[in-house]
């Protein structure tokens, strides 16, 4: 803590100075004054008015006060800038404690290092701390329950474009994971774009027909197998999101497949490995699979 100018010091040396003497002439002119003196003046012949003398305890209190603040200004600092003899200062008391509390924080921080996912989903602090890394860090992009929004994946779900095991989930927060579906338009013509897309969506809404959607096969074969797998599953390799499965990321109407196939779709996870500590990574995929 910065030393007070001058000026200040004196004006608080000043004013505790004369409190204390208030404190000790109040006490004494209280003792002094213990004469009764009764006046005259008296109504309802038996009511008068006088002053009593005070009660000693108004005495002894303020006498004790004025003890109790001598002894806290020689061991505290009260007194302008004089440091008291413990040397102790709010600031310093406030350093000690944070260290203190620091210290059984980041002891407490290391265990959970050593601690597996699944005691960690059953430590009630250690998700708090997740769950408060994810609002400050993740919620803005994928939601404050992590259900996603718009074109961010839903992350507490069963599908997952870059897999879903802990080291693979730790892997696309670290280094982030940037997805690329190529534009088809140009290959395909507005015809084939149309054929491929009802054939994936019939396949995810569960109204596939050989017949009508033959066509599409036949594209979805040439063209997309090679990431999203001949049984539509999609491929973690290249974050390929499963097409059969009913959910869509940018939209599940056929005009936004459409969409998807003809001009492409680059969804980027950004990287967090120098916003987050390992530590806080493996708290956050311990959260989001808390439920499973
Ligand atoms: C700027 C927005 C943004 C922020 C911030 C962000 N993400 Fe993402 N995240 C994305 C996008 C976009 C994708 C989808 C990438 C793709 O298309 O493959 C994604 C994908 C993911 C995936 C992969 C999902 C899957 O299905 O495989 C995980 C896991 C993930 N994010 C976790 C997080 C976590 C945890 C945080 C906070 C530390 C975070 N993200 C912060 C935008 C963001
Ligand atoms: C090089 C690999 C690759 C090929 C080939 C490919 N895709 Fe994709 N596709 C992806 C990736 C990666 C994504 C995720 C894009 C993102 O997250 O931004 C994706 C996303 C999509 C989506 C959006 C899914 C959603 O949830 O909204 C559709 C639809 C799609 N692909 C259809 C196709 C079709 C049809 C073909 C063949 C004509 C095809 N893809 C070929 C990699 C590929």
């Amino acid at each position: 803590m910065a030393d007070l100018p001058f000026f200040w010091q004196s004006v608080v040396v000043i004013l505790t100075a004369g409190g204390l003497i208030y404190l000790l002439t109040l006490g004494i002119s209280i003792y002094f004054s213990r004469v009764s003196d009764v006046h005259d003046v008296s109504w309802d012949e038996t009511l008068e008015e006088g002053i009593n003398p005070a009660p000693a305890w108004w005495f002894w209190l303020g006498i004790g006060s004025a003890i109790f603040a001598i002894f806290y200004m020689i061991f505290y600092p009260s007194f302008g800038n004089y440091k008291g003899l413990l040397g102790s200062t709010i600031a310093q008391e406030y350093i000690e404690h944070k260290a203190n509390f620091d210290d059984e924080y980041y002891k407490e921080l290391s265990t959970l290092e050593q601690t597996d996912m699944r005691a960690l989903q059953a430590n009630p602090e250690a998700m708090h701390l997740a769950s408060n890394t994810f609002a400050q860090y993740c919620a803005s992009c994928h939601g404050a329950d992590a259900s996603g929004q718009g074109e961010f994946p839903n992350l507490v779900d069963e599908e997952w474009f870059w897999g879903g095991k802990p080291e693979q989930i730790i892997q696309t927060i670290t280094h982030g994971r940037k997805a690329v579906m190529p534009a088809w338009g140009v290959p395909l013509g507005d015809e084939g774009v149309n054929n491929v897309a009802n054939y994936v969506k019939s396949i995810s809404d569960n109204t596939y027909n050989e017949k009508t959607h033959a066509a599409g096969k036949e594209k979805y074969k040439q063209f997309c197998v090679a990431c999203h797998g001949i049984n539509l599953q999609g491929n973690p390799v290249f974050g390929a999101p499963n097409l059969g499965d009913g959910v869509w990321i940018y939209g599940s109407d056929l005009e936004s497949i459409k969409q998807s196939i003809a001009s492409g779709r680059k969804g980027v996870m950004p990287a967090h490995k120098d916003r987050l500590t390992p530590l806080q990574i493996k708290l956050l995929v311990a959260w989001l699979k808390r439920n499973k």
